[in-house]
């Protein structure tokens, strides 16, 4: 899983989502970042939660819709979830002081952060969907590596 530049992997339960979350953890080398897409329920945070875990870390993951920042420690290093929905822009991510976060983290995720890519040549990019009804809905994702990796 996860070895093709582009990659749609199927995620009929959390799981599936947890054996995605330990391949990204595999393929993500230290210090990158993550780039999560997808519209509101899509599993942006759920596929994070199931990253801390894959990075060996117990702490309950929530959405940083009001912090924006969330910090976990984990064996292999920070995991800095950082959730844009509310940021307008690159410029206001890099404020926050996005660039020293990444500096010291093993790995660098942010939800709604497409606004990075065109000046992030080196993010990956996890895009998460979800169709059909809330009784029975289909999820999925799409792993996109940078061109270069
Ligand atoms: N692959 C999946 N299979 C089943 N349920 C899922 C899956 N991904 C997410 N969910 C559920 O969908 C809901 C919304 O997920 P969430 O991660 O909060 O979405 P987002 O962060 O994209 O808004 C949660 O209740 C979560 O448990
Ligand atoms: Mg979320």
């Amino acid at each position: 899983m996860l070895n093709e530049h582009h990659e749609r992997v199927a995620l009929p339960d959390e799981r599936a989502v947890a054996a995605l979350a330990r391949a990204a953890a595999d393929a993500l080398p230290a210090g990158s970042l993550l780039v999560l897409s997808g519209p509101l329920g899509a599993g942006k945070t759920t596929f994070v939660r199931h990253l801390a875990r894959a990075l060996g870390s117990a702490a309950e993951v929530t959405s940083p819709t009001y912090a924006l920042v969330h910090e976990y420690p984990t064996p292999a290093g920070t995991l800095i979830h950082v959730d844009a929905y509310r940021l307008e822009r690159a410029a206001a991510l890099r404020a926050l002081g996005l660039d020293e976060l990444r500096e010291r983290a093993r790995l660098t995720v942010v939800e709604w952060g497409e606004s990075l890519l065109d000046e992030e040549p080196e993010a990956f990019h996890l895009s998460l969907d979800r169709a059909g009804d809330p009784d029975v809905a289909l999820y999925g994702a799409t792993w996109r590596r940078p061109p270069r990796r």
